[in-house]
């Protein structure tokens, strides 16, 4: 028996790496591609989740912080930073111990949610909250990688990007092409860019027939491209892509044009009536943000856009353990009763 080795080795090929680059992996990568049996059944289409909250560290990050953290290793890094809106910087701090390296996160204070916050603690990061939102830590966060000896891993990192473009083969890997239609979150955009660059190296090496169309899906409060406009003060309960000024903006408007897809906004009431549907209808537990992309594509269905029988993936980038408030919020409160089979009976109405 052989288990997946991570996407460095997975893909070895495919990423910038040499024979002599050290792998520092926790065997991210080759998560589930489930199908979403409701919200195919809302669309006429067949529509599949990609569950990056199945990853080492809960989310999508860790397939660009392989990459980065490796890359940092061979050029001698002993000490890396990121910006991040909690699983960045989550991701960093495993892959940091990892590598036997320092890790500084900058987060924006008190807009991280708990879990992704704990992550970080734990594996021993060095955590500054920065009064300020996302945008001010990725600037300072880069002015400190130019001053100092301390190694960027923010996702304008390009190796990043290259890590992450693996999602795409893995999909068109287990459907045998590329969707119709994919489904993502959009915050800093180095996601969408990752998984157009994915999907375009395999159509162009012959590994794929199409190109799926792109659809971003940004915080209706935190929605800068679709505004056209950078957002002084954005505002959104998904904290993970409340991100006014994208790193990867134009890139983004590259994947968006060149599929023929587009980037939309949903809010926080969409967003959240998503998220509790993957978890009570689909079994999928995700973080708020990363339910955008399934409101987006419930968005697009109401206006008419989806036309039935189309193959889609969304996205689910992240862990719902990460931020168990919105599970808890507005749900009832659970019973107590004592060691009794008759009153728990009751309580759970199998009492007839
Ligand atoms: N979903 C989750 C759960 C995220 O953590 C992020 C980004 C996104 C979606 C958006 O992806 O930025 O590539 O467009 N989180 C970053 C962080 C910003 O710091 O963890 P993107």
């Amino acid at each position: 028996t052989r288990q997946w080795r991570g996407v460095i080795e997975e893909y070895r090929d495919r990423l910038p790496v040499s024979a002599s680059t050290p792998v520092v992996t926790l065997r991210e990568g080759g998560t589930p591609l489930v199908p979403a049996q409701v919200l195919s059944e809302r669309t006429g289409c067949e529509v599949h989740l990609k569950v990056e909250g199945a990853n080492p560290t809960g989310s999508f990050k860790d397939r660009g912080m392989t990459m980065a953290i490796s890359r940092a290793k061979e050029e001698g890094a002993r000490a890396v930073i990121c910006a991040s809106t909690g699983n960045t910087s989550a991701s960093a701090a495993a892959y940091a111990v990892r590598a036997g390296m320092v890790c500084a996160v900058l987060v924006p204070s008190g807009k991280i949610a708990l879990g992704k916050m704990g992550q970080a603690l734990v594996h021993g990061a060095r955590i500054l909250q920065v009064d300020g939102n996302f945008d001010d830590c990725l600037t300072l966060a880069r002015d400190l990688a130019d001053k100092y000896p301390v190694a960027l891993v923010n996702s304008v990192n390009p190796v990043r990007i290259e890590g992450q473009k693996t999602a795409a083969f893995e999909i068109v890997d287990m459907l045998g092409d590329a969707p119709d239609i994919h489904v993502l979150p959009v915050g800093n955009a180095g996601n969408i860019t990752a998984y157009w660059r994915g999907y375009q190296e395999y159509a162009k090496d012959g590994l794929a027939a199409r190109r799926p169309r792109m659809w971003g899906y940004q915080a209706a409060g935190s929605a800068p491209i679709v505004n056209g406009a950078p957002v002084t003060s954005p505002q959104t309960i998904a904290t993970a892509i409340r991100i006014g000024n994208p790193a990867s903006w134009d890139f983004a408007l590259a994947a968006r044009d060149e599929s023929g897809g587009h980037i939309d906004s949903v809010t926080d009431r969409q967003i959240l009536s998503a998220y509790r549907l993957l978890a009570s209808q689909e079994g999928v537990f995700v973080e708020p943000s990363s339910a955008a992309s399934v409101a987006g594509l419930l968005k697009a269905a109401e206006l008419g856009l989806v036309d039935r029988g189309q193959r889609i993936v969304c996205t689910v980038t992240g862990n719902g353990l990460k931020d168990p408030d919105w599970a808890v919020a507005g749900a009832p409160k659970p019973v107590v009763v004592p060691v009794d089979a008759g009153a728990a009976a009751a309580q759970l109405g199998l009492d007839g």
